[in-house]
């Protein structure tokens, strides 16, 4: 351990006077060996504040935490627009996530199976989901499917998961449910997992600006062409999500889990398309998105990693529903940004100001280590 903490130390490069927010946050192997195996060091990457982005009414500072330049200013500038006609609305549905048992050569008559054992099923499930039942979630729901062309049956059980992603609860509770799945709708056990589709509990967000009419058209336009084609609307979901993945990682929750769950139901029309729309509404440009989010605010890594602690704190200690439409408010945002510079003057004037600020110093790195 101790040999591993000083290549830690030495990896920051930095002179000691710079490194106290690194080493004060709380970022030691100690922690590091908690969240992950093998430790050696830690990644930072930078913590930004986007402030005030109005969202039904509250100013928030949102802590997003990414290595791209242009990110947070970009949030910043189209907070500012939204503030002046009241900011953004937004919602987010309750927190229901799906685990899935899949039974290999299940009965023919599972399906009645089903509804004979629902009662005991339900109640083991409950049995094991006690103190999410206590905290007001729980069991929501028990269905089976069978998959095409396999004999293969999925068992979904949703559960309310409130605040917490709930990743190990699922996968807990699917597991220790598979042996009485076996036994009343017969099959057996292939595997029994959480799903990351976040498509139960969608989020929401939409804006409505006051901008000169030529503005307004075009961004609308641009909005209308990644809805027509699906290269461009990578790009355009790809800025969306540099606001939302930014906030996922600044507040501890999984990255890659919110990334596959929006992309898949970015395509879910069969096309990929883009996940927002702008329209022009009479005198001004009305914003939408509507995209699936499960952001925790307690458990996993939010409830061990300091700055994933402070960046919550920060944010006014959030429900998991709220957090959720922050970020859709965020995701919108970010996009209007994105278009705007887009269909004005371009990205690369902004971008080229900040790479020049990039090569200033590592100029005078190089010179001072001459
Ligand atoms: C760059 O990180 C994001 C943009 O490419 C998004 C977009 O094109 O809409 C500017």
């Amino acid at each position: 351990m101790d040999e591993r903490r000083s290549w830690c130390r030495d990896a920051t490069g930095a002179p000691p006077g710079q490194r106290r927010f690194f080493e004060g946050s709380g970022a030691d192997l100690e922690l590091a060996d908690l969240l992950v195996e093998n430790a050696v060091g830690w990644m930072p990457v930078p913590l930004g504040v986007a402030a005030g982005l109005v969202v039904n009414g509250t100013s928030y500072e949102v802590p997003l935490a990414t290595e791209e330049p242009s990110v947070i200013a970009a949030v910043s500038y189209a907070a500012s627009v939204a503030a002046r006609t009241g900011g953004f609305l937004a919602g987010a549905g309750a927190p229901v996530m799906r685990a899935q048992v899949f039974l290999e050569n299940p009965s023919s008559e599972a399906e009645a199976l089903l509804e004979l054992h629902r009662g005991a099923l339900e109640a083991q499930a409950r049995t094991l989901l006690a103190s999410m039942e206590r905290r007001g979630g729980g069991l929501r729901g028990l269905t089976l499917g069978r998959l095409s062309g396999l004999e293969v049956a999925v068992v979904r059980i949703d559960v309310d998961v409130r605040d917490a992603l709930g990743a190990n609860l699922l996968n807990t509770l699917a597991e220790a449910l598979a042996p009485a799945l076996e036994k009343a709708l017969g099959g057996t056990k292939l595997m029994a997992i959480l799903s990351n589709d976040a498509s139960l509990r969608p989020a929401w967000a939409e804006v409505r600006l006051s901008l000169e009419p030529e503005r307004s058209r075009r961004i609308a336009l641009a909005s209308a062409v990644a809805l027509a084609d699906p290269q461009r609307a990578v790009t355009h979901n790809k800025g969306i999500m540099n606001g939302i993945t930014a906030l996922a990682l600044a507040t501890g929750n999984d990255t890659r889990a919110l990334e596959a769950a929006v992309h898949s139901f970015a395509s879910a029309s069969g096309t990929y398309r883009g996940l927002s729309r702008w329209t022009v509404e009479g005198e001004q440009l009305h914003g939408r998105i509507e995209v699936p989010l499960a952001l925790a605010t307690v458990g996993g890594s939010a409830g061990v990693h300091p700055t994933a602690k402070m960046a919550l704190q920060l944010l006014g200690g959030l429900d998991s529903p709220t957090l959720c439409a922050v970020a859709a408010a965020l995701g919108l945002a970010q996009n209007f940004a994105a278009l705007n510079a887009l269909t004005g003057e371009g990205i690369q004037r902004g971008h080229m100001a900040l790479h020049e600020r990039r090569h200033a110093w590592q100029r005078k790195q190089e010179e001072e280590r001459k």
